[in-house]
């Protein structure tokens, strides 16, 4: 296991909370099994493939991820909170899992291997809220990789009681509230074209689909407008 926690970004705030929450925490997530197998499964793994698990907590998908990728394939799973990866790491060393990388490090500066397959961000909105993080990903996957993205999202404002309910959640698991409404909504930025289901009232989403089928941009802000006023990559702009 790769030991990189010493990022000096400002990520204090989720280390602490998923400090306490180490020990209880898969207890807490147990009801909600069914979504990472839902969202496992919208990956569409195929054997001997890479693929990131972004913010892999104590490691709850990693049997899940390594056994869709089998033996041949490669799981590289990225926490910064060193409580949470801890036990990931107890639980890979009791499996004796041979193809599971531990990495603890925040997700944006992360060593990552180039040209994955796949990558997954369960429940960790305030990674997908991350532009540097989300950049920093997608520069590391091949052209039309595979993305599922889950976790909890406004619901309709006339569901006021469920939305009280997200909001209780949240303000137990992320430390910024923003873009609750439409979570997904960076990947889509970065051009990924996604699929996504919502269950529980709308109040929890899981959003797959891919990465665009060329290469990624260097930077979100390598970007310049043409004729018609619109945004687009500049040609330049991608990694040969
Ligand atoms: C709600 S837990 C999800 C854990 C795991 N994905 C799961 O489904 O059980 C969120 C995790 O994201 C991690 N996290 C939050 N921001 C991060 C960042 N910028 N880089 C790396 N890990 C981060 C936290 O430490 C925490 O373990």
């Amino acid at each position: 296991m790769r030991d990189d926690s010493a990022h000096s970004g400002g990520h204090d705030v989720s280390r602490a909370m998923y400090r306490w929450r180490a020990f209880s925490y898969d207890l807490q997530l147990a009801p909600y099994e069914f979504i990472r197998h839902h969202a496992v499964q919208r990956l569409q793994l195929q054997p001997g493939q890479r693929v990131f698990d972004l913010g892999c907590g104590t490691g709850m998908s990693l049997d899940l991820l390594r056994q869709a990728v089998g033996e041949q394939g490669h799981v590289i799973a990225v926490d910064q909170c060193p409580e949470m990866i801890a036990l990931a790491r107890s639980r890979v060393s009791q499996a004796g899992w041979t193809n599971v990388e531990l990495v603890c490090a925040a997700v944006e500066d992360a060593p990552l291997p180039d040209a994955a397959d796949a990558a997954f961000f369960h429940l960790v909105h305030d990674i997908l809220q991350s532009p540097q993080a989300v950049a920093h990903v997608l520069r590391h996957l091949k052209p039309g990789a595979r993305l599922a993205a889950t976790g909890l999202k406004w619901t309709a404002p006339w569901l006021a009681p469920w939305n009280a309910l997200v909001g209780l959640f949240a303000a137990q698991s992320i430390s910024n509230f923003d873009g609750l409404a439409a979570p997904w909504q960076p990947l889509v930025d970065h051009g990924a074209e996604l699929q996504v289901e919502t269950v529980l009232m709308g109040t929890l989403y899981v959003a797959s689909g891919t990465v665009p089928p060329i290469r990624q941009p260097r930077s979100s802000h390598a970007l310049h407008a043409v004729d018609d006023g619109a945004a687009r990559p500049a040609a330049n702009a991608y990694r040969a």
